[in-house]
């Protein structure tokens, strides 16, 4: 009894790691930061215990490398990562993501990469005649293998019988790993399943795709899942964005359309986004799906909506999911009154404003609102 109350009063702080990255990265790494203390003041269950890791173009250019050759051990030790965005015109984009974010994601066998699609109240969609009940989507992308698995050559590089060649890895396990993670959200939340996929053109990779997905169908009867090629599904998402429920697509086709949902949503400032380990052996990482903004960088005025929403993601993953409702209803609050917006939104508040605005309409726990 008294340990038990004990643990109660006291309870052991999560530990977040957190990677700011490049550009608006760690502008909106602080609005994600200001976010958890302020939760954390809120919810006593809850503390963090947080360390920051300067892993970005200025480290790339004093060290030759995007993280030291132990950086992955050492977030291990973490609960969760959070990053901001990589992205610096010093170092070769394919370099900095590759050795950061894709190795990240594979060392820590993140294969399933889930990107909300949701029109907020309060966010304008692109769409004409669309509402938020039209745009309500999860996206599941496989994160640890196929198009992304890093496999291929340049055979003689500069010549003018250059060649490169670029290896897609679709294996049994991946697949069915993400697919079957895919059609256990359906299930649960009762909502149709898309298979997104090419298997027309991509004889290989597709065909397996396409089968493991029928396989799949008998085993979830219940779910109602339908098969679309890639090319239907951009066609479909912009003309019947309702059509959609759990979404599950290989690592080249869900980085797309999940472009693409973004601007449904509002924009790449709403798009939030989990890399999950889900069998819990190693940290998941939550980050918002833009880069780092070169073009708005070091003015304080990037959208931290995107970073807000993953810190929801980053809580309904460690086992509070009323927190991230209650973080994604606080942004809708702060979007349908209207006063404070970024000037991606059409205002001319500061980052941090937004965040406070957020904040400021986030209540304790026990005084939660039905
Ligand atoms: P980007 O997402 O950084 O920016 C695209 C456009 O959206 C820009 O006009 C930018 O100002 C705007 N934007 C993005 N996030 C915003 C926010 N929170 N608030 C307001 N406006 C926002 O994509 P871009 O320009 O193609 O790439 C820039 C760099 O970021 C590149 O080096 C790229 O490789 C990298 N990148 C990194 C990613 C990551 O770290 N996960 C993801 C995508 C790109
Ligand atoms: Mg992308």
């Amino acid at each position: 009894m008294t340990v038990e109350l004990e643990e109660k009063l006291t309870p052991l702080p999560y530990r977040v790691a957190f990677l700011p990255g490049d550009g608006i990265g760690p502008e909106v790494t602080n609005e994600a930061l200001r976010l958890l203390r302020a939760i954390a003041r809120l919810d006593p269950a809850l503390s963090f215990e947080t360390e920051s890791f300067p892993w970005n173009a200025d480290y790339f250019l004093e060290n030759g490398t995007m993280m030291p050759s132990d950086g992955l051990q050492t977030l291990r030790e973490f609960d969760a990562i959070f990053l901001g965005a990589v992205g610096d015109k010093r170092v070769p984009d394919h370099i900095a993501l590759r050795q950061l974010i894709f190795a990240i994601r594979q060392g820590f066998d993140q294969y399933v990469n889930l990107r909300p699609v949701r029109l907020l109240r309060g966010a304008i969609t692109p769409l004409a005649g669309k509402s938020t009940v039209d745009i309500d989507m999860v996206f599941v992308r496989e994160n640890s293998e196929g198009e992304y698995c890093g496999i291929g050559s340049i055979q003689s590089p500069g010549l003018a019988d250059e060649v490169a060649l670029q290896t897609s890895v679709f294996s049994r396990k991946g697949v069915e790993r993400v697919m079957r993670y895919a059609f256990e959200l359906a299930r649960i939340e009762n909502r149709p399943l898309q298979s997104i996929s090419k298997g027309n053109a991509l004889n290989f990779t597709g065909v397996l795709w396409d089968r493991i997905f029928e396989e799949m169908c008998q085993e979830y009867p219940d779910v109602r899942a339908e098969n679309l090629l890639v090319d239907a599904a951009a066609f479909h998402l912009v003309r019947n964005p309702e059509r959609f429920g759990v979404v599950v697509a290989s690592n080249l086709f869900g980085d797309i359309l999940t472009d693409l949902g973004a601007a449904l949503a509002g924009g790449l400032g709403f798009a939030a986004s989990a890399n999950l380990c889900p069998t819990k052996e190693f940290p998941s990482m939550f980050e918002p799906v833009h880069g780092s903004a070169p073009d708005i960088a070091g003015q304080g005025i990037a959208n931290p909506i995107a970073s807000l929403w993953a810190v929801g993601m980053m809580l309904a993953e460690l086992g509070y999911p009323n927190w991230e409702e209650q973080i994604v209803s606080a942004i809708e609050q702060v979007l349908q009154i209207g006063s404070v917006r970024t000037p991606d939104l059409g205002g001319t508040s500061k980052s941090t404003e937004m965040t406070e605005a957020v904040i400021s309409t986030l209540v304790a726990p026990n005084n939660a609102r039905e």
